[in-house]
């Protein structure tokens, strides 16, 4: 099933930053998007979320666009398509003032207007999923960064996405910290979890993703399986930014 369709998205700022992006998901893709800065990939995915709007091209989700032809769908339209798809940032956007549970409950509650005891049972999986059961009355304070982090995966997680989408989730982390970040996502592909990651971690697009994307200046330059783009990559373009990042 087809799940992130990207058609020919273009979008500037003073510049144009993503210069005509074509791009499918399906369901169960891990996709490793990889890149240098400034290449455009924050953008491409919180244009996926209405975070960003494309200035031209099409953007479906699980087949219903979200933009066509540079036309956006109604607003309300627009709310259903984005609570498809979970995301999480390089800085976990963590509610301080919330406990970790209230973290949890808030958008479920809010938003989707569950039950509470469907709400509480749902925390208590996530929690447990991600390992920090045990920190659920906890404030964000005092955790540490891949604590923090789990637990915006679980958040996201609240609102059953079929999709997930993570910014560089580990790029603010000490490295003794990312493992258990990058498990808790690996997990997710061994359920089938369908995901868009931005990452600098090489050998975790390498061994979790089952494709790989290559960015450059606003297109992508490359995209393959990650034996093909870094074991045998097409472009020099590529093969120059691996071998920076694998130094
Ligand atoms: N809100 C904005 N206003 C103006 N320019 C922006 C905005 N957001 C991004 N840009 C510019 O768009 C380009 C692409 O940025 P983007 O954040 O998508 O890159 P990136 O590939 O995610 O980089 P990094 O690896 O550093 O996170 C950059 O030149 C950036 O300065
Ligand atoms: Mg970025």
């Amino acid at each position: 099933m087809n799940m992130i369709q990207i058609n020919d998205v273009h979008k500037s700022f003073d510049v144009e930053v993503l210069k005509g992006i074509t791009l499918e998901v399906n369901q169960g893709d891990v996709v490793a998007v990889i890149g240098s800065s400034g290449s455009g990939k924050s953008t491409l995915l919180r244009c996926l979320i209405d975070l960003e709007k494309v200035d031209s091209g099409s953007v479906l989700i699980e087949g219903d666009p979200l933009v066509e032809n540079g036309i956006y769908a109604k607003q309300t339209d627009i709310q259903k398509l984005i609570l498809k798809m979970g995301m999480v940032f390089q800085h976990f956007n963590l509610f301080p003032h919330l406990t970790v549970r209230q973290n949890l409950e808030l958008s479920p509650k809010l938003v989707k207007k569950q039950p509470q005891e469907e709400i509480s049972a749902n925390a208590q999986k996530y929690l447990k999923k991600v390992g920090m059961l045990e920190k659920a009355d906890a404030y964000p304070a005092s955790l540490s960064g891949g604590q923090k982090q789990r637990v915006a995966i679980a958040r996201a997680l609240m609102m059953n996405p079929d999709i997930m989408l993570f910014d560089e989730p580990t790029s603010a982390l000490d490295p003794e910290l990312t493992g258990e970040v990058l498990e808790t996502i690996r997990q997710l592909a061994e359920e089938n979890m369908t995901m868009v990651v931005v990452t600098h971690e090489m050998g975790f697009a390498r061994e979790v993703a089952n494709r790989v994307v290559f960015m450059d200046g606003g297109v992508i330059l490359e995209e393959g399986t990650p034996q093909e783009v870094f074991g045998n990559p097409k472009c020099a373009r590529t093969r120059e930014f691996l071998t920076t990042i694998l130094k």
